[in-house]
């Protein structure tokens, strides 16, 4: 029985996992808070965290029908993230370790992405049994990157965003349309109505010959079309048919170098998780795509997309049962940790 903890950055969150089933995930998303200033505001999510962390670990074990002294072991997120707020998750995984005598594990949270695709149904299980060497896309408001999932311990960073991510790019074009904060969830609403072939926008470093991405160019020519088109917002189809373009931009971009790169290393099957795999055309068009190459997707399910201590938890499980060594309660937090 481990509980994990997840609070790299808006989102606070406890679990509770038992032999890769998790008995409760329970999150408190701090977002409409950080939607006042536009943004995340570090200070104001360390204050949140530790506000937020004993209530949602007392949840969770009452949803997950536990005490605390049936806990075996601990886990919490180590970076990458914001400094306050991973301490506070951290710190307190390593207190309860400290005074219990329990194993602690420090979990890296792009690793535990990697793993969020494998855990499915209500209530979720982790499909160990089923896994198989993927390229796995992880792409949130503050991470995008493919990644080559060789095996379950083995991976390796194939390519990574330059300047912005996928989701804040959804995030500042939004909010150039006056969109609130975070818009990514708004434009797809909204790109569902409207026709992605109304504007061209560009399609940064598509058909580069590397893995890596780029977002900070789409967001300046949406700047330059806004300035140059006033009349694009102040019409109901015309933002429909501009939150199609711009949305379409940037997941073609994303599912033909996730796709491209599955080809090249070979593998059989995609996955994908972080807060925009939630998007409706992200997931078709990856859907579409894989088909027709020939690779089996999977997407993690739209309750586990954005962060949460479930994947903390499972990953941190997998590695104590497979022999792996709990992490020193000495251990700092590594807000910079890259995936290698
Ligand atoms: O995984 P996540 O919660 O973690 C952070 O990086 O904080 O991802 C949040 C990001 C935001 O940028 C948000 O706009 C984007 O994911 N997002 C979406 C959708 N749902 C969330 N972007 C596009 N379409 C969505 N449906
Ligand atoms: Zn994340």
């Amino acid at each position: 029985m481990l509980l994990a903890i997840e609070t790299s950055c808006d989102e606070t969150s406890v679990a509770i996992i038992d032999r890769g089933r998790v008995l409760s995930n329970v999150v408190s998303s701090q977002i409409r808070m950080h939607a006042e200033y536009g943004g995340v505001v570090p200070e104001l999510a360390t204050r949140e965290h530790l506000k937020n962390l004993l209530p949602v670990a007392r949840k969770a074990l009452h949803e997950a029908g536990v005490t605390a002294d049936q806990i075996e072991a601990v886990a919490a997120t180590r970076g990458p993230g914001l400094p306050g707020a991973l301490m506070i998750g951290l710190r307190a995984a390593q207190a309860f370790a400290f005074t219990t005598g329990k194993p602690f594990v420090g979990v890296h949270h792009h690793e535990a992405h990697l793993f969020s695709p494998w855990i499915c149904g209500d209530p979720p299980v982790a499909e160990f049994g089923n896994f198989e060497p993927n390229v796995s896309l992880i792409v949130s408001g503050g991470h995008t990157m493919i990644v080559h999932v060789e095996t379950e311990q083995k991976h390796r960073v194939l390519g990574a965003t330059v300047d912005d991510a996928a989701g804040e790019c959804f995030d500042k074009t939004g909010k150039l349309m006056g969109l609130p904060y975070p818009a990514g969830p708004e434009i797809d609403r909204l790109a569902g109505q409207g026709n992605p072939k109304a504007h061209e926008f560009p399609r940064p470093m598509m058909n580069d010959p590397n893995d890596d991405f780029s977002f900070s160019g789409l967001k300046t020519a949406v700047r330059y079309f806004i300035r140059d088109h006033p009349d694009s917002l102040n019409n109901q189809q015309r933002l429909w048919d501009l939150c199609a373009s711009v949305q379409s931009a940037i997941v073609q971009v994303l599912v033909t170098k996730t796709v491209r790169a599955a080809k090249r290393v070979g593998v059989k099957c995609v996955t994908a998780s972080g807060g925009v795999t939630c998007n409706r055309a992200l997931r078709a068009e990856l859907e579409g795509a894989c088909r027709k190459a020939g690779l089996r997707l999977r997407l993690a399910e739209k309750s586990l997309c954005t962060d949460t201590a479930a994947m903390i938890g499972i990953l941190a499980e997998r590695k104590l049962t497979n022999g792996g060594a709990s992490t020193s309660l000495d251990e700092e937090i590594a807000p910079g940790w890259a995936l290698a």
